[in-house]
Protein backbone atom coordinates (compact mmCIF):
# COMPACT_ATOMS: atom_id res chain seq x y z
CA UNK A 1 0.00 0.00 0.00
CA UNK A 2 1.53 3.55 -0.82
CA UNK A 3 2.04 5.63 2.04
CA UNK A 4 3.41 8.77 3.17
CA UNK A 5 5.11 10.30 6.00
CA UNK A 6 5.87 13.55 6.82
CA UNK A 7 8.05 14.78 9.51
CA UNK A 8 7.17 17.59 12.19
CA UNK A 9 10.80 19.01 13.21
CA UNK A 10 10.93 20.05 16.56
CA UNK A 11 14.35 18.83 17.99
CA UNK A 12 13.14 16.56 20.90
CA UNK A 13 10.06 16.77 20.48
CA UNK A 14 10.12 15.95 16.37
CA UNK A 15 7.20 13.07 15.56
CA UNK A 16 5.76 11.78 12.63
CA UNK A 17 2.84 11.38 10.68
CA UNK A 18 2.39 8.64 8.90
CA UNK A 19 -0.47 8.72 6.01
CA UNK A 20 -1.87 6.03 4.23
CA UNK A 21 -4.92 3.21 4.17
CA UNK A 22 -5.49 0.37 6.20
CA UNK A 23 -2.91 1.16 9.21
CA UNK A 24 -5.01 1.48 12.40
CA UNK A 25 -5.02 -2.37 13.00
CA UNK A 26 -0.98 -2.27 11.92
CA UNK A 27 1.13 -2.64 15.54
CA UNK A 28 4.44 -1.14 13.29
CA UNK A 29 3.50 1.84 13.15
CA UNK A 30 2.45 2.20 17.24
CA UNK A 31 5.23 3.07 19.07
CA UNK A 32 3.93 1.97 22.49
CA UNK A 33 5.76 -1.41 23.83
CA UNK A 34 5.15 -1.91 27.37
CA UNK A 35 2.94 1.04 28.07
CA UNK A 36 -0.53 1.39 29.34
CA UNK A 37 -2.94 3.68 27.08
CA UNK A 38 -6.00 4.53 27.16
CA UNK A 39 -7.90 5.28 23.87
CA UNK A 40 -10.60 8.44 23.88
CA UNK A 41 -13.00 7.66 21.22
CA UNK A 42 -16.77 9.51 20.86
CA UNK A 43 -19.98 7.87 20.66
CA UNK A 44 -19.96 8.06 16.81
CA UNK A 45 -16.41 6.77 16.16
CA UNK A 46 -15.94 4.01 19.01
CA UNK A 47 -17.93 1.61 17.35
CA UNK A 48 -16.66 2.06 14.08
CA UNK A 49 -12.74 2.20 14.94
CA UNK A 50 -11.60 1.21 18.69
CA UNK A 51 -11.99 -2.53 18.18
CA UNK A 52 -8.72 -1.91 15.15
CA UNK A 53 -6.98 0.34 16.86
CA UNK A 54 -7.03 -1.55 19.74
CA UNK A 55 -5.99 -4.62 18.14
CA UNK A 56 -2.97 -2.52 16.40
CA UNK A 57 -2.10 -0.84 19.89
CA UNK A 58 -2.10 -4.57 21.60
CA UNK A 59 -0.16 -6.17 19.25
CA UNK A 60 2.40 -3.71 19.28
CA UNK A 61 2.93 -4.31 23.14
CA UNK A 62 0.73 -1.88 24.91
CA UNK A 63 -1.89 -2.48 27.37
CA UNK A 64 -5.22 -1.13 26.03
CA UNK A 65 -8.13 0.63 27.98
CA UNK A 66 -10.73 3.19 26.35
CA UNK A 67 -13.02 5.66 27.32
CA UNK A 68 -16.00 7.00 25.56
CA UNK A 69 -17.02 10.62 25.52
CA UNK A 70 -20.31 12.21 24.25
CA UNK A 71 -19.85 13.60 20.40
CA UNK A 72 -19.95 17.35 19.70
CA UNK A 73 -18.39 20.93 20.26
CA UNK A 74 -20.87 21.27 22.96
CA UNK A 75 -19.18 18.45 24.93
CA UNK A 76 -16.07 20.45 24.33
CA UNK A 77 -15.69 21.60 28.04
CA UNK A 78 -13.24 21.22 30.79
CA UNK A 79 -16.03 18.69 32.29
CA UNK A 80 -15.24 16.20 29.67
CA UNK A 81 -11.02 16.58 30.25
CA UNK A 82 -12.05 15.98 33.76
CA UNK A 83 -13.86 12.28 32.96
CA UNK A 84 -10.92 11.78 30.74
CA UNK A 85 -8.71 12.60 33.61
CA UNK A 86 -10.55 10.55 35.62
CA UNK A 87 -10.75 7.36 33.37
CA UNK A 88 -7.15 7.86 33.02
CA UNK A 89 -6.79 7.12 36.79
CA UNK A 90 -9.63 4.35 36.78
CA UNK A 91 -6.89 2.51 34.05
CA UNK A 92 -3.54 3.17 36.60
CA UNK A 93 -2.44 4.91 33.84
CA UNK A 94 0.68 6.52 35.23
CA UNK A 95 3.52 9.57 33.65
CA UNK A 96 5.19 7.02 31.02
CA UNK A 97 1.58 6.24 29.54
CA UNK A 98 -0.24 7.39 26.80
CA UNK A 99 -3.37 8.87 25.89
CA UNK A 100 -5.08 7.83 22.21
CA UNK A 101 -6.96 10.28 20.58
CA UNK A 102 -9.11 8.31 18.23
CA UNK A 103 -11.47 10.66 15.95
CA UNK A 104 -12.15 14.34 14.47
CA UNK A 105 -11.04 18.09 16.03
CA UNK A 106 -12.80 18.30 19.40
CA UNK A 107 -12.37 14.51 20.54
CA UNK A 108 -8.38 15.14 19.38
CA UNK A 109 -8.15 18.88 20.77
CA UNK A 110 -9.87 17.46 24.35
CA UNK A 111 -8.16 14.25 24.91
CA UNK A 112 -4.80 16.05 24.12
CA UNK A 113 -5.62 18.60 26.52
CA UNK A 114 -6.24 15.73 29.44
CA UNK A 115 -2.81 14.56 28.30
CA UNK A 116 -0.94 17.76 28.69
CA UNK A 117 -2.72 18.10 32.13
CA UNK A 118 -2.96 14.67 33.16
CA UNK A 119 0.26 14.26 36.03
CA UNK A 120 1.30 17.19 34.77
CA UNK A 121 1.69 16.21 31.40
CA UNK A 122 1.95 12.47 29.51
CA UNK A 123 2.17 11.47 26.27
CA UNK A 124 -0.54 11.07 23.17
CA UNK A 125 -0.94 10.00 20.12
CA UNK A 126 -3.35 11.71 17.28
CA UNK A 127 -5.58 8.98 15.51
CA UNK A 128 -7.35 11.42 13.30
CA UNK A 129 -10.63 9.84 11.63
CA UNK A 130 -11.99 13.64 9.87
CA UNK A 131 -10.31 15.13 7.60
CA UNK A 132 -10.61 18.57 9.37
CA UNK A 133 -8.44 16.86 12.20
CA UNK A 134 -6.00 14.75 9.59
CA UNK A 135 -5.23 18.27 7.71
CA UNK A 136 -5.21 20.92 10.50
CA UNK A 137 -5.84 20.01 14.07
CA UNK A 138 -3.47 16.73 15.29
CA UNK A 139 -0.96 18.52 13.86
CA UNK A 140 1.01 20.84 15.91
CA UNK A 141 0.00 20.75 19.48
CA UNK A 142 -2.85 22.63 19.76
CA UNK A 143 -5.14 21.60 22.62
CA UNK A 144 -7.94 22.43 24.65
CA UNK A 145 -11.88 23.29 24.98
CA UNK A 146 -14.16 25.93 24.68
CA UNK A 147 -15.69 28.59 27.33
CA UNK A 148 -19.26 29.66 27.05
CA UNK A 149 -17.68 33.00 26.06
CA UNK A 150 -15.87 31.39 23.06
CA UNK A 151 -13.88 28.76 21.44
CA UNK A 152 -10.17 27.24 22.56
CA UNK A 153 -10.08 29.72 25.08
CA UNK A 154 -8.46 27.36 27.54
CA UNK A 155 -5.83 25.26 26.63
CA UNK A 156 -2.26 24.28 26.20
CA UNK A 157 0.47 23.69 23.92
CA UNK A 158 1.23 19.52 23.83
CA UNK A 159 2.87 17.89 20.35
CA UNK A 160 1.47 14.26 20.45
CA UNK A 161 4.18 11.41 19.94
CA UNK A 162 2.87 10.54 16.42
CA UNK A 163 0.11 11.23 14.42
CA UNK A 164 -1.54 7.85 12.79
CA UNK A 165 -3.83 9.00 9.58
CA UNK A 166 -5.95 6.30 7.70
CA UNK A 167 -7.38 7.65 5.08
CA UNK A 168 -9.94 4.31 4.78
CA UNK A 169 -11.49 6.39 7.60
CA UNK A 170 -12.64 9.22 5.11
CA UNK A 171 -15.07 6.62 3.79
CA UNK A 172 -17.42 6.77 6.69
CA UNK A 173 -17.06 10.85 6.60
CA UNK A 174 -20.81 12.43 6.04
CA UNK A 175 -20.53 14.14 3.20
CA UNK A 176 -20.77 17.54 5.15
CA UNK A 177 -17.89 16.56 7.41
CA UNK A 178 -15.56 16.45 4.39
CA UNK A 179 -16.86 19.28 3.26
CA UNK A 180 -15.60 20.81 6.55
CA UNK A 181 -11.94 19.50 6.36
CA UNK A 182 -11.80 20.72 2.44
CA UNK A 183 -12.49 24.31 3.75
CA UNK A 184 -9.07 23.93 5.71
CA UNK A 185 -7.49 22.60 2.46
CA UNK A 186 -8.56 25.42 0.79
CA UNK A 187 -7.07 27.31 3.35
CA UNK A 188 -3.49 26.20 2.68
CA UNK A 189 -4.10 27.19 -0.92
CA UNK A 190 -4.42 30.42 -0.36
CA UNK A 191 -2.40 31.14 2.28
CA UNK A 192 0.71 29.45 1.22
CA UNK A 193 0.67 27.00 -2.04
CA UNK A 194 -0.47 28.77 -5.27
CA UNK A 195 0.18 24.82 -6.71
CA UNK A 196 -2.28 23.17 -4.73
CA UNK A 197 -4.96 25.75 -5.44
CA UNK A 198 -4.68 25.13 -8.61
CA UNK A 199 -4.83 21.40 -8.28
CA UNK A 200 -7.86 22.01 -6.40
CA UNK A 201 -9.47 23.63 -9.02
CA UNK A 202 -8.26 20.33 -11.73
CA UNK A 203 -9.72 18.15 -9.43
CA UNK A 204 -12.89 19.71 -8.50
CA UNK A 205 -12.11 19.57 -4.81
CA UNK A 206 -11.48 16.14 -4.76
CA UNK A 207 -9.38 14.87 -1.90
CA UNK A 208 -6.25 12.26 -2.26
CA UNK A 209 -3.83 10.88 0.27
CA UNK A 210 -1.07 13.23 -1.94
CA UNK A 211 -3.28 16.16 -0.73
CA UNK A 212 -3.11 15.14 2.68
CA UNK A 213 0.01 14.54 2.75
CA UNK A 214 1.00 17.76 1.01
CA UNK A 215 -1.29 19.49 3.51
CA UNK A 216 0.60 17.95 6.52
CA UNK A 217 3.66 19.08 4.89
CA UNK A 218 2.81 22.76 5.22
CA UNK A 219 1.59 22.52 8.62
CA UNK A 220 4.60 20.40 9.73
CA UNK A 221 6.41 23.60 8.26
CA UNK A 222 5.22 26.37 9.99
CA UNK A 223 4.75 24.50 13.93
CA UNK A 224 8.58 23.75 13.04
CA UNK A 225 9.18 27.76 12.51
CA UNK A 226 6.68 28.59 15.32
CA UNK A 227 5.91 25.79 17.42
CA UNK A 228 3.60 28.79 19.79
CA UNK A 229 2.50 30.95 17.51
CA UNK A 230 4.53 33.78 18.29
CA UNK A 231 4.24 34.92 14.34
CA UNK A 232 4.00 32.99 10.74
CA UNK A 233 2.03 30.30 12.57
CA UNK A 234 -0.97 33.12 12.68
CA UNK A 235 -1.30 32.11 9.05
CA UNK A 236 -3.19 29.75 9.64
CA UNK A 237 -5.93 31.37 11.35
CA UNK A 238 -6.74 32.90 7.31
CA UNK A 239 -10.72 33.22 8.03
CA UNK A 240 -10.95 32.14 11.72
CA UNK A 241 -11.72 35.46 13.16
CA UNK A 242 -14.21 36.13 10.54
CA UNK A 243 -15.49 32.66 11.24
CA UNK A 244 -15.14 31.75 14.87
CA UNK A 245 -17.23 34.69 15.50
CA UNK A 246 -20.17 33.43 13.26
CA UNK A 247 -19.33 30.26 14.54
CA UNK A 248 -20.36 31.62 17.95
CA UNK A 249 -23.55 33.32 16.89
CA UNK A 250 -24.97 30.58 15.42
CA UNK A 251 -24.62 28.73 18.68
CA UNK A 252 -22.66 25.99 16.67
CA UNK A 253 -25.29 25.45 14.34
CA UNK A 254 -22.63 26.34 11.20
CA UNK A 255 -19.83 23.96 11.49
CA UNK A 256 -16.40 24.92 11.40
CA UNK A 257 -15.60 24.35 8.15
CA UNK A 258 -18.40 26.48 7.02
CA UNK A 259 -17.76 29.01 9.33
CA UNK A 260 -14.21 29.18 8.09
CA UNK A 261 -15.28 29.02 4.74
CA UNK A 262 -17.91 32.06 4.98
CA UNK A 263 -14.63 33.66 7.17
CA UNK A 264 -12.28 33.33 4.20
CA UNK A 265 -14.81 34.97 1.95
CA UNK A 266 -15.43 38.01 4.22
CA UNK A 267 -11.48 38.22 4.44
CA UNK A 268 -11.05 38.15 0.85
CA UNK A 269 -13.27 40.47 0.01
CA UNK A 270 -11.83 42.36 2.63
CA UNK A 271 -8.35 42.56 1.01
CA UNK A 272 -10.35 43.55 -2.42
CA UNK A 273 -11.86 46.67 -0.21
CA UNK A 274 -8.56 47.52 0.86
CA UNK A 275 -6.80 46.92 -2.34
CA UNK A 276 -4.89 44.20 -1.21
CA UNK A 277 -5.96 42.15 -3.74
CA UNK A 278 -7.07 41.56 -6.81
CA UNK A 279 -10.79 40.75 -7.63
CA UNK A 280 -9.93 37.97 -10.02
CA UNK A 281 -8.42 36.09 -7.44
CA UNK A 282 -10.90 36.69 -4.95
CA UNK A 283 -13.42 35.40 -7.42
CA UNK A 284 -10.93 32.20 -7.89
CA UNK A 285 -11.18 31.49 -3.90
CA UNK A 286 -15.23 31.76 -3.83
CA UNK A 287 -15.78 29.57 -6.92
CA UNK A 288 -13.23 27.37 -5.13
CA UNK A 289 -15.17 27.33 -2.30
CA UNK A 290 -18.39 26.95 -4.08
CA UNK A 291 -17.27 23.85 -5.93
CA UNK A 292 -16.57 22.62 -2.59
CA UNK A 293 -19.94 22.78 -1.48
CA UNK A 294 -18.95 25.31 1.24
CA UNK A 295 -20.82 28.82 1.91
CA UNK A 296 -19.64 32.29 0.99
CA UNK A 297 -22.10 34.39 2.52
CA UNK A 298 -24.37 33.99 5.68
CA UNK A 299 -28.14 34.92 7.15
CA UNK A 300 -29.58 36.07 10.06
CA UNK A 301 -27.01 37.77 11.83
CA UNK A 302 -26.36 41.38 12.42
CA UNK A 303 -22.80 42.94 10.90
CA UNK A 304 -22.57 44.51 14.12
CA UNK A 305 -23.23 41.55 15.83
CA UNK A 306 -20.22 39.57 14.42
CA UNK A 307 -17.68 42.63 14.64
CA UNK A 308 -18.45 42.23 18.49
CA UNK A 309 -17.94 38.77 18.50
CA UNK A 310 -14.63 39.16 16.67
CA UNK A 311 -13.62 41.36 19.70
CA UNK A 312 -14.15 38.78 21.88
CA UNK A 313 -11.30 36.26 19.45
CA UNK A 314 -8.56 35.06 21.54
CA UNK A 315 -6.45 36.09 18.48
CA UNK A 316 -6.69 39.52 19.24
CA UNK A 317 -3.21 41.34 20.89
CA UNK A 318 -2.88 44.29 22.82
CA UNK A 319 -6.29 45.32 21.81
CA UNK A 320 -5.72 45.07 17.84
CA UNK A 321 -7.91 42.89 16.03
CA UNK A 322 -5.08 40.65 13.42
CA UNK A 323 -6.63 39.95 10.46
CA UNK A 324 -4.62 37.45 7.64
CA UNK A 325 -5.80 38.54 4.81
CA UNK A 326 -4.69 37.33 1.15
CA UNK A 327 -2.69 39.32 -1.24
CA UNK A 328 -2.01 36.83 -4.02
CA UNK A 329 -3.25 32.94 -4.01
CA UNK A 330 -0.59 31.40 -2.29
CA UNK A 331 0.27 34.66 -0.07
CA UNK A 332 -1.06 36.23 3.33
CA UNK A 333 -0.60 39.28 5.12
CA UNK A 334 -1.45 40.19 9.21
CA UNK A 335 -2.62 43.87 9.09
CA UNK A 336 -4.21 45.37 12.14
CA UNK A 337 -4.90 48.65 10.88
CA UNK A 338 -7.82 48.02 8.81
CA UNK A 339 -10.89 50.54 9.13
CA UNK A 340 -13.53 49.29 10.67
CA UNK A 341 -16.03 51.19 8.86
CA UNK A 342 -14.46 48.98 5.82
CA UNK A 343 -14.39 45.73 7.82
CA UNK A 344 -18.30 46.46 9.08
CA UNK A 345 -19.43 47.21 5.19
CA UNK A 346 -17.48 44.24 3.92
CA UNK A 347 -19.24 41.57 6.58
CA UNK A 348 -22.83 43.62 5.41
CA UNK A 349 -21.68 42.55 2.04
CA UNK A 350 -21.13 38.68 2.87
CA UNK A 351 -24.69 38.79 5.18
CA UNK A 352 -28.22 38.23 3.86
N1 LIG B 1 -5.36 25.40 13.48
C1 LIG B 1 -4.39 26.43 13.47
C2 LIG B 1 -3.10 26.03 14.10
O1 LIG B 1 -2.89 24.86 14.40
O2 LIG B 1 -2.29 26.87 14.32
Amino acid sequence: MPHDKVRVELGRRSYNIEIGEQLLDKAVFYKTEHRKVLIVADANTAPLYMSKVTAGLTASGATVHSFVIEPGEQHKTFATVEKICCAAVKAGLDRRSLMVALGGGVTGDLTGFAAAVYMRGIGFIQVPTSLLAMVDSSVGGKTGADLPEGKNLVGAFHQPEQVIIDIGTLDTLPPEELRNGTAEVIKYGVIMDSELFAQLETVNCRISREIIARCCGLKARIVAEDETEGGIRAILNYGHTFGHAVELLSNFQLSHGCAIAVGMAMAGQLAVAAGLWDESDNKRQQRLLETAGLPVRVSGFKPADIWAAMGRDKKKSVNKLTLVVPVAIGKVELHNDLDKTMILEVIGSCCD
